[in-house]
């Protein structure tokens, strides 16, 4: 039997077998890296690409929460008291051993390490777009005395985490990742808060302070940063600087330090601001004299001075309206201290903070204006009044909170927008990028004690929530 085929058949056959043959290669093509990436994102890289499987992808970040419980528990040992308390002060020996800790770790996730002239410690995830400004996040190791061991090393080892946790799930960055260790968080050996930070900000001002700054034992900043291994002169200060547009985003991962999470059964807390302290010192001075021998009406006793400004303080904080603003007299002494006495001189230390700056410096300028009243009423002298710093809040950018709460919702993670009432390295970091912060739970809110606790769930949760939205960051 023949077979007589029309040419338009013929015609028909061959343009079906061409656009199969398309259809092949064109799947054949298909970069697995670009498909990870889409996933990632939660929008197509070429318009054209369904992002139909990104939960399969979300489901490929695993967190190796065993090394990371172990690595949390060794840092822990880098301590100058014992456990379950840690201590870990700026430059001190055991500082400069969990340093070393750390690099060793970020060389093993493959991160390449480099140390600026105070010792904030950068490992850095190449992007396969390297001239684009990269991504970071990270935190800090050091811990005031009879600590605890989350604070701070939650957003380091969990960064280096979840960089582990990216290259296991086969992604690959555009823009560079970097997690920062900051040199000093707390103030416990210079008294400066976020030195590491604040440095990196360009804040002139701190590094001439710095060329003249001694501990208590009267070491000077300078010879500790020597002798740990970092800079020992004062020009290289500023080298700290961060260029402008370093980063294009930077998020930083944290115990919440307080009990909200936790009483509420929440696994993330979206930080959409932080509030920023002020503090100032106060002095009063009077006669002071006999208790028994001067009569009342001819005192004039620094001590009540001191106790009408502490309420004083509290009446103008409430005065305020908002709940967000709060001020505490955490520090009051008074001179000469003995039962007998009439105080002649007192002191008081302020701290007030609030997430809106104006509504803040009100308070400071009614605290001072009390203070003039009061030392006037009672005919002391107001001997000093200081304000020691007096930093400006901080809002999270719009877009990384945005990539946070999609990186929650993606991981099926319950969540909640809140308010940073402490104070991080994320406050001086917000001056130099779009900033945001990731909270996980922590044991009744505790901090800075040995009680101090997250679960190894929680932190895992929160390394998951913040590789994610490195993820997202990264391809932006
Ligand atoms: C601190 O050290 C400096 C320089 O070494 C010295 O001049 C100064 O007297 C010392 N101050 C105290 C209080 O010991
Ligand atoms: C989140 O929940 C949805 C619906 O219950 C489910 O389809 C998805 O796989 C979950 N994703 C993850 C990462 O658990
Ligand atoms: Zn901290």
């Amino acid at each position: 039997m023949s077979l007589k085929i029309p040419r338009s058949a013929i015609l028909l056959l061959l343009l079906l077998l061409l656009c199969s043959f398309t259809a092949i290669s064109a799947h054949e093509n298909e970069d697995p890296t670009i498909k990870t990436m889409e996933d990632f994102s939660g929008y197509p890289f070429h318009e054209s690409h369904s992002t139909s499987q990104s939960h399969t992808t979300v489901s490929l970040l695993s967190v190796d929460a065993q090394s990371l419980q172990k690595q949390i528990d060794e840092l822990s040992t880098y301590s100058d008291t014992p456990a379950p308390s840690v201590t870990r002060v700026l430059y001190t020996e055991k500082d400069v051993l969990a340093r070393r800790f750390i690099k060793n770790l970020m060389g093993l996730s493959g991160l390449s390490v480099r140390e600026d002239a105070v010792g904030n410690i950068f490992g850095r995830w190449e992007g396969y777009n390297p001239d684009l400004s990269a991504v970071a996040t990270g935190s800090h190791i050091d811990a005031i005395p009879y600590s605890g061991k989350y604070d701070g090393v939650v957003g380091v080892l969990g960064a280096i985490e979840a960089i582990n946790v990216l290259k296991r799930s086969g992604f690959k960055p555009k823009r560079s990742l970097e997690v920062i260790l900051f040199t000093s968080e707390e103030p416990t050996r210079f008294g400066i808060s976020c030195l590491g930070s604040r440095l990196m900000a360009g804040i002139e001002a701190l590094a001439n302070a710095l060329k003249t700054t001694v501990d208590g034992q009267n070491v000077s900043f300078l010879d500790a940063a020597g002798s740990a291994g970092y800079t020992k002169h004062e020009d290289d200060l500023s080298s700290v600087f961060l260029k402008k547009e370093s980063y294009s985003g930077f998020v930083e991962l944290h115990i919440e330090q307080g009990p909200i999470l936790e009483e509420e059964g929440i696994s993330i807390g979206i930080v959409t601001a932080i509030a920023a302290p002020a503090s100032i010192k106060v002095e009063f001075e009077g006669n002071g004299g006999h208790a028994g021998a001067v009569l009342m009406p001819n005192r004039n006793d620094a001590g009540l001075a001191a106790a009408e400004l502490a309420l004083a303080v509290e009446k103008h904080v409430l005065e305020s309206g908002s709940v967000d603003t709060v001020g505490t007299v955490g520090i009051l002494e008074l001179h000469p201290g003995a039962i007998n006495s009439i105080p002649s001189k007192s002191h008081l230390e302020i701290d007030t903070r609030d997430i809106d700056e104006e509504r803040r410096n009100i308070v400071i300028e009614k605290i001072h204006r009390s203070a003039i009243a009061i030392a006037s009423k009672r005919e002391v002298s107001l001997s000093e009044f200081k304000i020691v710093n007096q930093d400006p809040p901080a809002l999270s950018d719009k877009s990384i909170i945005e990539a946070m709460e999609a990186s929650s919702k993606e991981l099926n993670l319950t969540h909640k927008f809140m308010i940073s009432r402490a104070y991080h390295d994320s406050l001086f970091m917000a001056r130099v990028s779009p900033m945001g912060m990731i909270f996980i739970p922590c044991y009744k809110g505790y901090s800075h004690k040995p009680e101090e606790y997250a679960s190894i769930q929680d932190i895992s949760n929160g390394v998951k929530v913040l590789a994610l939205t490195l993820a997202k960051l990264s391809l932006q």
